[in-house]
Formats: C-alpha cells, structure tokens, sequence
C-alpha cells in the first residue's frame, strides 16, 4: 500500500487507487488500539499553519498526530505570527519546513497551499485554500458515506447550499467522478457550482442535476451534504444578508427522503440543520467529524511514507 505523493494540494491530484489507499489505511488504523497507534508517527512534528479560523480540520489534525504518538507546534491565529509584520507565505513555509516534518496549512487564498507546497522541504496538505480545495475533508466524507452506506459507486448524492463558495463541494464533487455517482447540485441561483467544477464533471464523463428545490431531488438521494452559506468571502454584506436563511433543512423537510438517506454537513452549521434532525436516523455529521481523525493519520502516515 502507497500513496505516490509529496503533498496533499488538490484532491484532483488523487486517483481512484489513491483514495482507497487512504480509506483503507483509515479502516486499519481505527481498528488498531490506541497504545499500537501511538507506534505510528512516534518522532514526527506536524506544524499547524492556520491563517483562517477552524474547529475541526486543525484539532482533528492535532488529535491525529498525537494519537499518532507525534507532536505537534503552530499557530491557530496569523496576526500571532511574522504574517502580521509583513512575511510572505513563501518565507513562511521555508522557516517552518525546518521545525517539523509535515505541514497542515489552511489559508484565505486559492492557490496558496500549491505555492507552499512549491517551497516546503517537507510535505504540505491542504486544509483548504479560500474557496478552492479542502481535501481532507473530502477523504473524510468519503470515509462516512463509505462506513454508512457500505459502498460509494451507484449512489445518488445531493449537495445543498453554498456550492459557488464552498470548497468542501468542490472537492468532493471532483472526487465523485471516480465514482458511479449522480450528483444534485441544489443551490440558490446566485450560489450555483462554479463552472470549473461544472466541466470537471462533464469531462469525467459523469452526470449532474441542478436546481433550486430540495424537495424536486431529495426522494432520489443517499446522501445530503449540506453546506454553510460562506458569509466570509461575499463580495457585500448585502448579498450575503439576501441568501443567507434560504435553505432550513428540517425534520419535516426529510419526509419525503429513503429511510437510508443520510445527511453530511462539514459543520460548522449555522442554522442550515435544525435541531431536529439529529436525533434522527438521517444524521451523521457528528460521526462526520470523528472520521477526521483515522483519515488524518492516514493521509499523513502515507506521505510521511510509514508503514502502518
Ligand atoms: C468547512 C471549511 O472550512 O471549508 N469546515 C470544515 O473544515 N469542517 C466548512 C465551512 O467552513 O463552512
């Protein structure tokens, strides 16, 4: 089992194969008790490069590396940092390559974990680059339909909200087109995939729907994905104040959904879920983010080439 890469940019940058490997290693390392999973990584440094908030992708990363017996240093806020006086990324990333053995970054610009990668002596993996990549999450929510479903190909996965914004949309409908998966792209008018991500589908050769109504597809669905409206990267308040609320999936709204439908968030949600359904069977955004952990030992395992 390997994984032929230096870095972790894009999830473009991963094959079919690729993504198994990673599900995979995940699987073995859950299993694995703790005290042999501190066996893993137990002289390695992960540097956490955090330029924009995060809950999940950098404690998950921590959580990975400390359970991989690691260690781990960083910044969670960049005005803490030589960023505030004026360092470039570039500068940065030389300083820190020389402090740890692998980098997870996370930064407001698309393009910026490529161009750390082009500079780090060590690996880099994207904990998503502005409205671009997050690939990690990606593996994560793959690893969930995965365990929740059993399988990934013949699925019917519907993504709702935020999908001109959002980058977790944006990986994970690359990823799918390895897959023999439909995908239901169900957004505001003014939020629709971007169309990049549009003709990286149709150049797969896969099919998409598209609308605005969640009622017109959910009876079709496995999987709601169901994205945050990224008030963050709106040109104007105004805007933002306009799409804001447009979708509340509630549990009422799920009546009409198979009873093995199973709704993702990346989380943090801010009303898009009400309370309702997690008491549900539809529910396993919570599940979700405990998958960040086992995906995340895994990625960094392979590009730290260490057998497991
Ligand atoms: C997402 C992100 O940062 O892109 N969160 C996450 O990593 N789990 C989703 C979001 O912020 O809306």
């Amino acid at each position: 089992m390997d994984l032929n890469h230096r870095h972790l940019v894009s999830i473009a940058d991963l094959s079919r194969k690729d993504i198994e490997t990673i599900l995979q290693r995940a699987e073995k390392i859950e299993k694995l008790p703790r005290a042999e999973q501190a066996r893993i990584l137990p002289d390695k440094i992960l540097g956490t490069l955090f330029f924009e908030p995060s809950t999940r992708t950098r404690l998950s990363f921590e959580s990975a590396m400390l359970r991989s017996g690691g260690k781990v240093l960083g910044f969670a806020d960049a005005s803490v940092s030589s960023t505030k006086k004026g360092e470039t990324l570039e500068d940065t990333i030389r300083v820190v390559s020389n402090y740890c053995d692998i980098i997870a970054m996370r930064h407001p610009e698309a393009g910026s974990a490529d161009r750390a990668a082009k500079v780090a002596t060590v690996p880099v993996i994207n904990g998503g680059d502005g409205p671009n990549q997050h690939p990690t999450q990606t593996l994560l929510d793959l690893y969930t339909i995965k365990k929740a479903h059993g399988k990934i190909d013949g699925l019917n996965i519907g993504m709702l909200g935020d999908l001109k914004y959002g980058r977790t949309v944006h990986s994970l409908s690359r990823a799918l087109t390895h897959f023999d998966c439909r995908q239901y792209w169900i957004s505001h008018e003014s939020l629709k995939m971007p169309e990049a991500e549009k003709q990286f589908v149709v150049g797969a050769g896969k099919k998409f729907s598209e609308g605005e109504k969640l009622k017109d597809f959910l009876p079709e669905l496995d999987v709601l994905y169901v994205t945050r409206v990224q008030g963050e990267r709106f040109p104007s308040k105004e805007e933002f104040e306009k799409v804001k609320g447009f979708y509340v999936v509630s549990k009422d709204a799920l009546s009409k959904a198979k009873p093995s439908l199973k709704v993702m968030h990346p989380l943090p949600r801010v009303g898009e879920i009400s309370l309702d359904v997690d008491s549900t069977q539809f529910a396993v955004y919570f599940e979700q983010t405990a998958n960040g952990v086992p995906i995340r030992q895994a990625i960094m395992s392979l590009l730290l080439k260490v057998e497991v």
